[in-house]
């Protein structure tokens, strides 16, 4: 286990980039379907809208899309890339992964590819792994996505979780740092954990090996994700404080510091609960969870692209990730930008 910045910064984020599908589903829709309304919706979780890709668009179309941003705003070529590191609970295909699918429409052909299975925090974990293969020497560049399709997961007739959820994807350009100066750019801390015991109260029964998809399983509808929302809500408070003061102990760093807290974007409640943990204002908290519902491992990457591109976010500013998902997996990051 590692202690505290030793020779870090190892890597920045250099380019970042998303793409949403362009079908706009409101709190109105569900209520025309559902037991629910714009304003249960709303109250409980902040959510107002959120994007659904239509049935022919892939998590390889939207990955490359976000992909295609980053690196224009990165500066790099496909051939530049010597890593496509993918955090998606929802593949394409079980096999091959969704990494190598978007490493052949992008053209990276030098790029070793492969997906991380860790839910919400995906993107963090996606980074963490990119951090150590620079660390180690194996990239010198490599592309980070958040990628998910979870209307394809969702059951549309379950109210409890088919108003939470929405598609999206988010990428970084993540690239070897030279530090410079007492207050280098780049990934200062990390923090990963998880704690499988809790699998049962976010997951999807069936589909996979070990209930291969048959008749039985779609008439019981267990390929859909299932979720004791109540149960998770608790551990998510509980385990994204845990992680926001580990990213900020191991950065070296205090919460008073940090200019902009990006939290995985599920609930507002669970986003004000870690800021009020974290000792941190509202106001600096990035919050778009009414534009996008839950995107999971988009949702960091979402929420950060918005922080920039609004000017929340500038060179020197301290940003603290955190995420919590399905696993229970969760983790944080400390960058300077
Ligand atoms: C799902 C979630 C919004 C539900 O909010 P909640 O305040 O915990 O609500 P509960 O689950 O306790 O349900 C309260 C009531 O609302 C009802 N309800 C659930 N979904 C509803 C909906 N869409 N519309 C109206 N009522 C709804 C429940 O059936 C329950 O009714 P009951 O009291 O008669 O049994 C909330 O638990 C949550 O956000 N959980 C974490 C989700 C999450 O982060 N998941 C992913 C992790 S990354």
């Amino acid at each position: 286990m590692s202690e505290g910045p030793l020779r870090r910064p190892f890597a920045a984020i250099t380019g970042l980039g998303v793409a949403v599908p362009p079908r706009v589903v409101d709190n109105a829709w569900f209520a025309e379907r559902l037991d629910t309304s714009d304003e249960w919706i709303v109250e409980r979780t902040g959510i107002r809208e959120r994007r659904i890709a239509d049935p022919t668009q892939t998590v390889a179309d939207l990955s490359r899309e976000a992909a295609e941003h980053a690196m224009r705003e990165a500066g790099i070529t496909a051939a530049e890339i010597d890593a496509i590191v993918l955090g998606t609970a929802t593949p394409d295909r079980l096999l091959p992964s969704t990494a190598c699918d978007l490493q052949v429409l992008l053209g990276a052909v030098n790029a070793t590819a492969f997906d991380i299975s860790a839910a919400c925090p995906g993107f963090i974990y996606a980074l963490t792994v990119a951090e150590g293969l620079i660390a180690s020497g194996q990239s010198r560049t490599t592309l980070v996505i958040g990628a998910e399709k979870l209307s394809a997961i969702t059951d549309m007739q379950d109210r409890s979780t088919a108003i939470l959820f929405g598609d999206g994807a988010g990428a970084a350009v993540v690239r070897r740092t030279e530090p410079t100066g007492d207050k280098p750019r780049g990934i200062l801390s990390t923090f990963l954990k998880s704690d499988g015991r809790l699998g049962n109260l976010l997951y999807r029964p069936g589909g996979g090996s070990s209930d291969p998809l048959s008749e039985k399983v779609l008439a019981e509808r267990s390929h859909y994700l299932r979720m004791s929302g109540r149960e998770v809500f608790k551990a998510a408070v509980i385990a994204m404080a845990e992680a926001s003061d580990e990213a900020i102990r191991r950065a070296g760093v205090t919460a008073d510091e940090i200019d902009l807290l990006v939290p995985h974007q599920a609930n507002v409640r669970i986003i004000e609960a870690t800021a009020k943990h974290a000792g941190m204002p509202m106001d600096r908290v990035m919050v778009n969870v009414d534009r996008y519902g839950n995107t999971s491992s988009a949702s960091i990457p979402l929420a950060l692209d918005q922080a920039v591109r609004e000017g929340r976010i500038g060179p020197g500013s301290l940003v603290l990730l955190v995420a919590f998902g399905a696993g229970f997996t969760w983790g944080s990051a400390v960058v300077r930008w």
